[in-house]
């Protein structure tokens, strides 16, 4: 029979608080920030399960080193996709996430980037700090009575719709998943990604990373889309070419951009061919970064590892 015993959690990336505390109520935390792959190996040997957010790759490597002790891999936070998903598997190891937390402060984001873009606030704030009063430089565009697309109608998507309404937009969302009946209770069209393209003046994306995201945003998608139109991204780097954007952005076909996401993070700052750039606004991944947000899903990853180890650890499993 299996003598239970205090599980080893290791936390590999900053948590929350109160999800920190919870985790101490019933586990052995150790924290650990900044590690390269090696030493997560290293560390995870000794660990039973393993709590990271995004910055944080869980390779196959990783597994391996932990040869089937690590039992559970929880993300604190939406997207897993930093995590080997067939690697856990082979393992027997499971993967849980916090997907529901952080879903207001992504949305937030998003409408807060839409609003920040259209009216210049970036732009205009650097101008009045370096001693400027241009009132002619930033006249933005309006919000009211233009129509948003919205990619991927899940829990992130459906509130930005919400919001976007309230700003008096039209909404049109895309998403192969998504039930008729939940779009037009929210008075919201579903259409084909053809003619959310054809149709938007914002495009805001809320779709995972899959393989059938990566790089949704081509030329050919660019090239469909209203010229004049404005891109907003607080999903995922991946799901747009970033080189493709840059050409859309070139040729005015796509006027600004919002981004809060990368292909590669943190992006290579220097020289990077959309950071910098007046028409493009830029932040550091932060959809989730609220307090409330963080400790949400410090709370909701825990509660989840917990869950997990009390099912496989516990004297009865
Ligand atoms: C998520 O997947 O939940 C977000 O990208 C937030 C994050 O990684 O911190």
């Amino acid at each position: 029979a299996a003598v239970y015993r205090r599980p080893i959690v290791l936390v590999a990336e900053p948590l929350g608080e109160a999800g920190m505390d919870l985790l101490a109520s019933s586990c052995e935390v150790q924290s650990a920030q900044g590690l390269s792959e090696a030493e997560l190996c290293a560390r995870v040997a000794s660990a039973d399960a393993l709590i990271v957010r995004s910055g944080t790759k869980v390779t196959r490597a990783v597994f391996e080193a932990s040869q089937g002790r690590l039992k559970v891999v929880g993300r604190a936070g939406v997207g897993v996709e930093n995590v080997d998903l067939a690697a856990a598997t082979e393992w027997g190891c499971l993967v849980v996430n916090a997907p529901t937390a952080n879903t207001v402060a992504a949305a937030e984001h998003g409408i807060a980037l839409l609003c920040a873009m259209a009216r210049n606030i970036p732009q205009a704030d650097a101008a009045v700090r370096a001693g400027r009063w241009d009132r002619q430089d930033h006249v933005g565009t309006s919000i009211a009575g233009k129509t948003l697309a919205v990619y991927g109608f899940g829990k992130v998507g459906s509130e930005v719709a919400r919001r976007a309404k309230g700003l008096g937009m039209a909404v049109v969302a895309c998403d192969p998943y998504a039930s008729q009946e939940k779009a037009q209770a929210q008075g919201v069209e579903l259409v084909t990604f053809d003619d959310a393209l054809a149709k938007a003046d914002f495009h805001s994306l809320h779709m995972p990373l899959t393989p059938g995201t990566k790089n949704i945003f081509s030329d050919a998608a660019f090239s469909r889309m209203k010229r004049g139109c404005r891109v907003i991204n607080v999903a995922r780097g991946g799901v747009i070419d970033e080189a493709a954007l840059v050409r859309a952005l070139d040729s005015r076909q796509v006027v600004q951009a919002a981004l809060d996401v990368f292909l590669e993070e943190p992006p290579h700052i220097e020289g990077h061919p959309l950071i910098g750039r007046p028409d493009v606004i830029c932040t550091p991944h932060l959809g989730a970064a609220t307090t409330e947000a963080q400790e949400g899903v410090a709370l909701e990853v825990v509660g989840a590892v917990i869950d997990a180890l009390a099912g496989l650890l516990s004297p009865n499993a």
